[in-house]
């Protein structure tokens, strides 16, 4: 069932939104070589006490396996829901997807971007910047009478223009008053999927993971860390939106 806010709700989701935004800008101030994706899930979990918020997805169980961070950390192959760990430095070269979410006073925020550490490769480069792209182009499409297939086509199109593919096995959100909501966000469309009109007041977590080669993917042992099959790099950059009369709102940006 997919809920619509009110104005008082969508008050509070800017606020959380606000503050994924900061602590978000406060890991990428951070991530520089030989860091720790254990102490920059440490610097989001104290960035989110300081500001009064929960970790959103610290807990979290989905299925059998509980997250126990704060963050996920994604880097170069790693697609999504790396897990920190303190025996893995940054270094330059790599591609780092930061995923972060948090609850303020019952309403979530969630977003992701990926950055480069230090130089790296002009493909690596693109890759990112077509995964922005890929997340602006759906977001201009989440407007109160489109559906849901119109930002998921839009998000595709953009990705595989480019020669890239789109992650089918994971996908956004609605969020609110939980992390995950109805609708699903899928990064692709194929007609008989679901696929509801968007309406002023709902709120989406649109979130393009796009890979390099092909859409396969495999999780690691942990039970989280998604990779490509063919090793080939992966970005993924996401943002809460709300559909409102006019243009969509970002919550998850600062302005
Ligand atoms: N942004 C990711 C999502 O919406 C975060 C996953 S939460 C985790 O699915 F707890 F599963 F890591
Ligand atoms: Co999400």
């Amino acid at each position: 069932m997919v809920t619509l806010k009110s104005a008082d709700e969508l008050a509070l989701m800017r606020r959380a939104g606000r503050i994924v935004a900061e602590v978000l800008d406060e890991l990428v101030a951070a991530a520089r070589p030989g860091i720790t994706t254990l102490e920059l899930d440490q610097i989001a979990e104290e960035g989110t006490r300081r500001r009064g918020a929960c970790p959103a997805f610290k807990g979290y169980r989905p299925h059998d396996v509980t997250y126990h961070h704060s963050l996920c950390v994604s880097i170069n192959e790693e697609i999504v829901h790396g897990v920190p760990r303190a025996g893995r430095k940054l270094k330059v070269g790599d591609i780092v997807g930061l995923d972060f979410g948090v609850s303020y006073k019952g309403y979530f925020g969630d977003a992701a971007r990926t950055i480069a550490i230090g130089p790296v490769s002009a493909e690596a480069q693109r890759l990112i910047r077509v995964t922005r792209e890929a997340l602006y182009a759906g977001i201009a499409h989440a407007r109160s009478g489109n559906r849901i297939s119109d930002i998921a086509r839009a998000v595709q199109a953009t990705a595989e223009r480019a020669g890239y593919s789109v992650v089918t096995e994971f996908a956004g959100h609605g969020i609110g008053r939980r992390l995950h909501e109805d609708p699903q966000v899928p990064n692709y469309f194929r007609p008989g999927m679901p696929n509801p009109r968007l309406l002023p007041g709902m709120v989406l977590a649109i979130e393009p993971m796009v890979n390099q080669g092909g859409p396969e993917l495999e999780i690691l042992a942990d039970g989280w860390t998604a990779i490509t099959a063919d090793h080939k790099l992966s970005a993924h950059f996401e943002h809460s939106v709300a559909i409102t009369d006019g243009d969509p709102e970002i919550l998850s940006e600062l302005n």
